[in-house]
């Protein structure tokens, strides 16, 4: 009898799991295994699976600082505390593909011997394999957004997935999504720029490429992605990093939320949870974001894992938790899945406690095992806990940087180019200045090799630095590299040597032409804060001193976020934002400078002109309002550098006919909008061509504008291509005063280019669910 009722309730239970309407549709045989494992595990199992430790603690470093596995301590932290997953790389130094296979393999050994459950081991494989050696490195995330070409994030997410996988590592931190909304917040270069849309579209195509089409089977060349921060940990009030945010609910609603929205539905299978404050609330401890928003109304099955000990953080750092177990009850009751709890394994002996006093419901320890689990099974790890070997020959292959340096040259930006100073022709005497001028670290950025993208050099030998670039195509006869200001390498990443000026200023005597290359150093989260987003005063006087000798100059921006430079913009011919570029930066910034290529990036974030005016590009209405009438001007301007979505090229592009197939619309309608874009140059290009509506009334004040689609189009010279977007009308829909989706009837102008096109909605609509 009592076997009969269990059976029944497994039954049931496996129905009920099986029957629910999920963002990624549910693999029925996979689920019943999910089910026969939970019912065969332990508490302290169940507990086990829901830790992350990190690899470092299960081994010594020597003397010179070399790391070794210490095998009877893994044995013990996993026989003993069953530990489910285990991260990062020791010294947060990359590894080679050999020490992977062997520390992993025999993670997954002790794991299935132990636990019979393998382990899922993740890495911070960021814009390429981070924390393998000789693997391929993509320009950063920024950068791809800055091409606006979802397929270039696709193929190099793909890539990325097929040499973790050769590394026998399966679960990726990334794609990053936070929204650089904040120029001065130092991780704003590791997510796709200031725009939900673009984040969002960005996220879609680099889940598909990690993760392959079937979220419910990978394959053993694709990963689990961790989409991460979730969410607005780019919004810090402070500007420093992990610090709170205040956000109206609109502005979460509508854009920080997003993007992971787009995530959830795309499939992500796990997420990362942001490390700071929303309104007060740590997003640990958020039932509300972490249940009801994500799991419950988007119906997402995937796993929450914690970002670096942050279940501490709410009693260390935030002071919303007496303690740790008082912590741990928060967030499992919030709706963590997964503790990153590095360097201890308190957290099960506490979490026990919690279930034993039921403060923690053992429904919740089962729905939290469930979803690592079903991780673990939807990437094969139980059938094959290991890959690479044979079968990975391609890792780090000339196809793969191949597909590294046209993203490089697809993220370049083309800022300024007076009197068409650019293509350089050959010939000319360079002088190559500034502190980006000859060093890989800042081309390549934080989390490279090691976490902030320092003294990794050696690993990083084998590709070009600028000078080395310019040298290879220009000849190095033709090239002076006097820096006159360097980074302190031992030092802070803002850290500078005492600056030479005077000798670069004489070495510009020889020279025809200076290329500047000024910006950032490499850095990633907190050491990367910073107290003045003016670049360097050394940086601009170097630029100032140039200036007078007479010579053109032309600025090479390579820095992680818009530092300001409105004083010695002037001085400069021509300006080339390069980002953050990875390895092939420098060979792409040589093939766009000598006109090899052609430019076609645009700003993915607004480039400020002043301290004082951080607008980004959907600013309200009212924040530029110019002159008021009456007694006193009324000082409301935004004054930028560059606008989001600028960028220049060789060719020159024209649009035309702007169309839409219904001027007059319901929000349930679907609006097909076309226009013709020419290349009117005499130069192959590529053009992203870029969508916008503006609501012109609206009960809340709207937003000047917003992006609602993007293409990206090549045109040879003198051909036209019509590019057609489908927009569905709800598109336009904003999130009201009262929280709720809100389209209003009203007039509405959708612009291209230049072009405008005026459409009218004929019925207010208002959404009675969260999400449209
Ligand atoms: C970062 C995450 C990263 C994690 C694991 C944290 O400090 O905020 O982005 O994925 O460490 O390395």
């Amino acid at each position: 009898m009592l076997l009969a009722v269990m059976l029944l309730v497994f039954v049931t239970l496996t129905t009920a799991q099986n029957n629910v309407r999920t963002a990624i549709p549910r693999d029925a045989a996979l689920e019943t295994k999910i089910e026969q494992t939970l019912a065969k595990m332990t508490l302290d199992e169940k507990i086990g699976q829901m830790l992350e430790l990190n690899l470092d603690i299960m081994g010594r470093y020597d003397a010179n600082g070399r790391w070794t596995l210490n095998e009877t301590m893994l044995d013990t932290l996993i026989s003993k505390w069953k530990v489910g997953s285990i991260l990062n790389a020791p010294g947060t130094r990359a590894a080679s593909v050999e020490q992977w296979q062997k520390w992993i393999r025999l993670i997954q050994e002790k794991s299935m011997k132990y636990i019979g459950i393998p382990d899922i081991y993740g890495l911070d494989h960021n814009h390429g394999v981070t924390y393998t050696q000789g693997g391929t490195l993509f320009p950063q995330p920024i950068n791809q957004a800055a091409s606006f070409n979802t397929e270039l994030a696709r193929r190099g997410a793909e890539i990325t997935a097929y040499e973790s996988r050769a590394a026998n590592c399966p679960w990726v931190y990334n794609p990053t999504i936070d929204l650089g909304r904040d120029p001065r917040w130092p991780r704003i270069w590791e997510s796709f720029g200031e725009d939900a849309l673009v984040n969002s579209r960005m996220v879609e195509a680099q889940i598909l490429g990690y993760q392959g089409s079937d979220p419910n089977h990978l394959d053993k060349y694709h990963v689990a992605t961790s989409v991460k921060h979730y969410m607005a940990y780019g919004a810090p009030w402070t500007g420093k990093d992990r610090t709170p945010a205040y956000l109206s609910p609109q502005l979460l609603r509508e854009k920080y939320f997003e993007p992971f929205r787009a995530a959830a539905m795309a499939g992500a299978l796990t997420m990362m949870v942001n490390s700071a404050s929303i309104n007060g609330v740590p997003v640990h401890a958020s039932y509300e974001y972490l249940t009801k928003w994500l799991k419950e109304d988007l119906q997402w099955d995937g796993m929450l894992v914690t970002d670096w000990a942050d279940i501490n953080n709410l009693f260390q750092r935030e002071h919303v938790a007496k303690d740790k177990k008082d912590a741990i009850r928060i967030a499992i009751n919030a709706g963590i899945d997964m503790s990153m709890d590095p360097y201890s394994v308190d957290f099960c002996i506490l979490l026990k406690e919690l279930v034993e006093e039921g403060k923690v419901p053992m429904e919740r320890i089962d729905d939290a095992v469930r979803r690592i689990l079903r991780v673990k099974y939807r990437l094969n790890l139980f059938n094959e806990p290991n890959t690479g070997g044979q079968g990975y020959e391609k890792f780090g292959c000339q196809e793969f940087a191949d597909a590294s340096l046209r993203a490089a040259e697809e993220c370049e930006v083309l800022l300024k180019n007076e009197s068409n100073i650019l293509p350089l022709a050959v010939g000319k005497k360079i002088l190559l200045t500034g502190p980006n001028a000859n060093q890989m670290r800042c081309l390549h950025g934080g989390w490279s090799y090691t976490w902030q993208g320092s003294r990794a050099e050696d690993l990083a030998e084998k590709y070009n630095t600028i000078y080395e670039a310019f040298c290879l195509k220009y000849g190095k006869q033709n090239i002076i590299l006097e820096q006159g200001v360097t980074y302190n390498e031992n030092g802070q990443y803002f850290e500078e040597n005492t600056p030479e000026i005077s000798k670069a200023v004489k070495a510009a005597e020889q020279a025809d032409i200076i290329v500047a290359c000024i910006g950032e150093n490499s850095y990633t989260e907190t050491p990367g804060n910073l107290t003045d987003l003016w670049l360097s005063a050394n940086q601009r006087d170097l630029v100032k001193e140039l200036a007078k000798t007479g010579k053109p100059i032309i600025l090479v921006l390579n820095e992680g976020r818009p530092r300001l430079i409105a004083d010695i913009e002037p001085l400069a011919q021509a300006v080339i934002d390069i980002l953050i570029p990875g390895n092939y930066g420098a060979d792409a910034l040589v093939n766009l400078m000598s006109g090899k290529a052609n430019f076609s990036a645009k700003m993915p974030y607004t480039y400020p002109r002043e301290i004082n005016s951080l607008n980004t590009y959907d600013y309200k209405v009212s924040e530029e309002v110019g002159t008021m009438a009456g007694a006193y001007n009324y000082d409301a301007k935004v004054s930028l550098q560059w606008p989001f979505g600028y960028g220049l090229s060789y060719t020159t592009f024209e649009y035309a006919n702007l169309r839409v197939d219904k001027t007059q619309f319901k929000a349930d309608d679907l609006l097909t909008v076309s226009v013709d874009v020419k290349n009117t140059g005499s130069r192959m290009g590529k053009e992203a061509v870029l969508l916008y509506s503006s609501d012109l009334v609206a009960s809340i004040v709207p937003d000047n504008k917003r992006l609602r689609d993007f293409a990206k189009v090549e045109l040879q010279p003198g051909e036209t291509k019509t590019v057609t977007f489908r927009l569905p009308a709800k598109q336009l829909a904003f999130v009201g005063a009262d929280g709720r989706w809100t389209i209003e009837e009203g007039d509405f102008t959708l612009k291209v280019g230049k072009l405008t096109q005026n459409i009218t909605c004929m019925q207010t609509k208002i959404w009675d669910t969260p999400n449209l």
